[in-house]
């Protein structure tokens, strides 16, 4: 549907050159929602720019629906923009236009009769939740509720993809979280392609089929949600997940709490990860009853992403020094993957300093 393949921007003003994008190959799929994360001044916003050209590629290739974007006629390039939507963070209305004409503006000059235009506009006020405010002007409404006017707007001229630029950042966690509900609505019922732009994990993990995470103008990595969670290799994507799943302020927690103190000397503690089946064993009975050990539950989280069930858990283990070791590599060679806690303060530290 979208293949961004070998992007770089390059700006040069005066002295100063800036490269914001540099290597970047990104394919969504039709249907897809595809996040894009980082934080501010990685590159996300002139990257999705070169999508619908408003932000040319100094280099590479970008394809939308088939067409080779770069090799399109001024006209045929307007007619291509028209199927690719954008919403911003700040929602860019136009403040003296009723909410009718400001969902009415991208219909001018598409030949529908004043009626079909008022038909249109009923319907995707209808689709965003807001036919009552058709008369009102934005200044009447809340940030939700304008940033659902952009969406009706940017659907305006039925697009195959939407562009979401921080379309939640501006938002309280409530209102973000009905506005990632009418997205995944839009996505399931218009069959919509989505890529959305964010400095939070929090905003895809429950709405992405795949991510790619940012920095310094390069996609550092990219994948399945539920492969990013349970499996990252970069330290920027883990500093991201751990923020999102709380686990770096659980680990703050634990390692101020006094309980810390009172595991015995050839106690250790342990993070286990696991992911989908692993969920529902049962890990640390058995541990208890084939090791001979006593088993703590520090801290314990799953999260479902995707429909698959991902935990968290950092527990203490105690027991005979040489019991505690068996346990270990019980655990290393099962399909829960382990950390030390040791090696788990290390790059807290590093990220948290
Ligand atoms: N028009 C421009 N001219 C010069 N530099 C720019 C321009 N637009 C963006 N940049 C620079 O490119 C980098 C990436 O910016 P941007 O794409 O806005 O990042 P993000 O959306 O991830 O915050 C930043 O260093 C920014 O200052
Ligand atoms: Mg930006």
């Amino acid at each position: 549907m979208i293949e961004l393949k070998d992007i770089d921007v390059i700006f040069s003003n005066d002295d100063k050159v800036v490269t914001a994008v540099k290597d970047v190959n990104i394919t969504v799929d039709r249907g897809e929602i595809f996040g894009i994360v980082g934080y501010s001044g990685a590159g996300k916003s002139t990257l999705v720019r070169t999508i619908n050209l408003l932000q040319p590629p100094t280099q590479g290739t970008v394809t939308v629906n088939g067409q080779e974007m770069q090799k399109l006629s001024k006209k045929e390039l307007r007619g291509a923009r028209k199927k690719i939507g954008m919403i911003f963070q700040h929602f860019n209305l136009m403040d003296s236009r009723t909410i009718f004409d400001n969902v009415a503006f991208p219909l001018k000059g598409s030949g529908l009769s004043k009626d079909e235009v008022a038909h249109k506009v009923a319907e995707l006020l209808d689709l965003v939740g807001l036919e009552e405010k058709t008369d009102n002007y934005p200044s009447q409404l809340s940030g939700g509720q304008k940033q659902r006017v952009a969406i009706a707007r940017a659907l305006a001229n039925d697009p195959d993809v939407l562009l979401c630029d921080e379309a939640t950042s501006a938002l309280d966690p409530k209102t973000t979280s009905s506005i990632l509900d009418l997205l995944r609505k839009l996505n399931e019922q218009l069959g919509l392609t989505i890529v959305i732009i964010t400095h939070e994990m929090s905003v895809v993990k429950d709405l992405c089929h795949r991510v790619a995470v940012m920095e310094d103008g390069h996609v550092l990595e990219q994948g399945s949600i539920v492969d990013m969670f349970t499996n990252p290799q970069k330290s920027l994507t883990k500093e991201f997940i751990n923020t999102a799943t709380h686990f770096d302020q659980e680990i703050g927690l634990v390692l101020t709490h006094p309980m810390i103190q009172n595991i015995d000397e050839n106690g250790e503690i342990i993070r286990l990860s696991y992911v989908g089946d692993e969920t529902t064993k049962p890990i640390l009975s058995n541990l208890v009853r084939e090791f001979d050990v006593n088993v703590n539950i520090l801290y314990g989280h799953v999260e479902i992403l995707q429909n698959t069930p991902i935990g968290n858990m950092l527990i203490a283990v105690e027991g005979t020094s040489e019991n505690v070791d068996k346990v270990i590599e019980h655990l290393e060679n099962s399909d829960v993957s382990t950390q030390r806690f040791n090696d788990l303060v290390k790059e807290y530290v590093k990220r948290e300093g």
